[in-house]
C-alpha cells in the first residue's frame, strides 16, 4: 500500500513497515511548512492504523536526509511567529517521538539543523556511510528550534552536544557512531532499518510500546519552553537577518552581535 501527499510518501510493506519519505529533493528535504504539516498528518494516521508496526523516515534522493528548517521561511520570522515556528516544530517532533511504535531514522547525506532534530525525534538512527549530522544555527545567528538543544545533550551528553551546536561543525557517520548519535552506521541504512524492525517486531508488542513509553517518561519538557523563546528572540536580530540572507545569497556572514 502506499499514500501520497505533496512532499511526502507513505508506503507500506507486508511486515506493516511504514517507510516515510520526506520529498522535496530539489531543496535537499527542507522542511518548509508544507512538509512540516504533511509530516504531522502522516504520523497523526500512523499513530491510529493498526496495519502498521513501525516506521522508518528517511529523505528523498542519496545527498541529503533534511537539510534543515527551510531558511527562506526562517528569514521572514519575527520574535512572535518565530517562537510559534519553533514550537510547531517542537510539538510535530515530539508527536513522531510520542509514536508507541518503534521509529528508525535511516539518514543519507546531509541531516542538518532541523534534520537532525528530526532524527534525533526518531526512536533509532541508522547512518549512511555518506551521512553527515550537524547543527549550523549559530551560523545563521540562530539557535536550534526543533528540539535539538535538548534532545542532543540527552543523547550525546552536554560537553560534547555543546562543542557540536556552538561550532556548528559538521560531524560525518562514522563519528556520530562514536559519539552514540546513531546505533549503527550501514552501506543500506534503510535495509538495516528494516531488519532492526524485523528483530524488535518478534516480540511482544505491548511490551515494545510500553519499552518506548518508559524510556521517553523520565525526560524533562521544560527545557523546550527556553528553546523556543530564545528562537523566537533571536528571529528578529540584525544577525539572524545577515545569516539568512547570507546563506540564500551565497556568501559569508558579518554578524555585528546586534
Ligand atoms: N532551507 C532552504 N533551502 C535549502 C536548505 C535549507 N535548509 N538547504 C539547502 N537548500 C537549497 C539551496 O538553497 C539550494 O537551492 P537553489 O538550488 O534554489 O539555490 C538547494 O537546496 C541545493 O543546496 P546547495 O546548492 O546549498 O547544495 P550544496 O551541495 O552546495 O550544499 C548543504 C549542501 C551544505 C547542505 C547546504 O545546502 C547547506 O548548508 N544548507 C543549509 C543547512 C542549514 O543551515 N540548516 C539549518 C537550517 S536552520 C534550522 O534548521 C533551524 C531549526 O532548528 C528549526
Amino acid at each position: 500500500m502506499s499514500e501520497s501527499f505533496s512532499t511526502i510518501t507513505l508506503e507500506i510493506d507486508d511486515s506493516g513497515i511504514a517507510i516515510v519519505t520526506i520529498n522535496r529533493p530539489k531543496k535537499l528535504n527542507a522542511l518548509n511548512d508544507e512538509v512540516l504539516n504533511e509530516l504531522a498528518d502522516v504520523f497523526k494516521d500512523i499513530q491510529i492504523d493498526e496495519e502498521i508496526n513501525a516506521v522508518i523516515v528517511k529523505g528523498a534522493g542519496d545527498k541529503a536526509f533534511v537539510a534543515g528548517a527551510d531558511i527562506k521561511e526562517l528569514r521572514e520570522l519575527d520574535n512572535r511567529s518565530g517562537r510559534m515556528a519553533s514550537q510547531k516544530g517542537q510539538q510535530i517532533f515530539q508527536l513522531i517521538e510520542d509514536t508507541r511504535k518503534p521509529v528508525i531514522a535511516a539518514v543519507n547525506g546531509y541531516a542538518l539543523g532541523g534534520g537532525a532534530e528530526l532524527a534525533m525525534a526518531c526512536h533509532l538512527r541508522i547512518a549512511g556511510e555518506n551521512a553527515v549530522f550537524g547543527l549550523p544555527e549559530v551560523g545563521l545567528g540562530l539557535i536550534p528550534g526543533y528540539g535539538g538543544t535538548q534532545r542532543l545533550p540527552a543523547l550525546i551528553g552536554k560537553a560534547r552536544a555543546l562543542e557540536m551546536i556552538l561550532t556548528g561543525k559538521q560531524v560525518k557517520a562514522e563519528e556520530a557512531q562514536r559519539l552514540g548519535l546513531v546505533n549503527k552506521v550501514s552501506a543500506d541504512p534503510v535495509e538495516a532499518s528494516k531488519e532492526l524492525l524485523n528483530d524488535i517486531l518478534k516480540n511482544g508488542p505491548i511490551a515494545v510500546r510500553d519499552a518506548i513509553k518508559a524510556v521517553y517518561h523520565s525526560d524533562n519538557r521544560s527545557g523546550y519552553q527556553v528553546e523556543a523563546d530564545l528562537f523566537g528572540e533571536l528571529c528578529e536580530t540584525e544577525d539572524c537577518m545577515e545569516g539568512t540572507s547570507a546563506f540564500l545569497e551565497k556568501r559569508k556572514p558579518e554578524f555585528k552581535g546586534k
